[in-house]
């Protein structure tokens, strides 16, 4: 595990060379106090961690990291670029226990993944099998105004949004477009709730001063959900 936890976001910003640079950085901004008020323990699966960028950010928080996903290139990829967490790839969906449990389950960007709502909630209730007693999950989910706005760092691409619908988004630093899985917060919670979690908090970050970023309405609408779920 990392030994030099950071716990002030522009340091975090600095340590982590894949940390968001733009408008993502509201997803992530406010995890380090998020976790510190709700998970009690360091254990953490970092569920469908991609490339590692999510389990590097918990590792620098002192969260003692387990990343998991299904695609064995993105773990390949994680694997290359740290050797102090643990890498492992799972099955979709999450039809095998995995044997350990955790304080903390946290899966960023990953429902806009997930193109079925069965598959949703049956990886949710085998992940709530793999929560200690007092663990929490956290997810960080596109708003429900995601893909209504230009943003900073992000412009949606398709006009009518539906939920459980793909959707393209550009990703202006990276002149790319990517397709997701649109689910409206109503039904995220419907899956949350669905799978016999409880919703503890739901946070809404914004676009701040002191973020010193260009933001075009991130100070007003907040593009990212935080959930904290138990
Ligand atoms: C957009 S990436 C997010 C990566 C990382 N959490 C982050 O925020 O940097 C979403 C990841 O979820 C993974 N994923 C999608 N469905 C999954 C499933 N059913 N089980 C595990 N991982 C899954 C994808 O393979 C992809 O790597």
């Amino acid at each position: 595990m990392n030994s030099h936890f950071l716990y002030d976001p522009s340091e975090l910003l600095k340590a982590i060379k894949d940390f968001p640079k733009g408008t993502g950085i509201l997803a992530f901004r406010d995890i380090p106090n998020i976790l510190n008020q709700h998970v009690v323990g360091k254990k953490t699966l970092d569920f469908g961690c991609g490339a590692g960028r999510s389990s590097r950010i918990l590792n620098a928080l002192g969260y003692d990291v387990c990343g998991v996903d299904i695609a064995s290139t993105m773990i390949n990829s994680a694997r290359l670029l740290t050797s102090e967490i643990q890498f492992k790839v799972v099955d979709r969906p999450l039809n095998r226990l995995l044997t350990e449990t955790y304080d903390l389950i946290f899966l960023s960007f990953v429902l806009m993944e997930m193109t079925k709502a069965a598959d949703i909630v049956v990886t949710l209730q085998q992940l709530k099998k793999q929560l200690n007693p007092n663990g929490r999950v956290v997810v960080i989910t596109a708003s429900n105004e995601m893909y209504l706005h230009e943003w900073l760092s992000m412009k949606p691409m398709t006009k009518n949004i539906n939920s459980g619908l793909p959707a393209e988004i550009l990703l202006k630093d990276y002149n790319t477009t990517v397709t997701d899985i649109v689910w409206s917060e109503s039904d995220c919670f419907e899956f949350f709730a669905g799978s016999g979690f409880s919703l503890i908090e739901k946070y809404y970050p914004l676009g701040q001063d002191r973020d010193d970023r260009p933001w075009l309405i991130e100070t007003e609408i907040a593009p990212f959900v935080i959930w904290v779920l138990a």
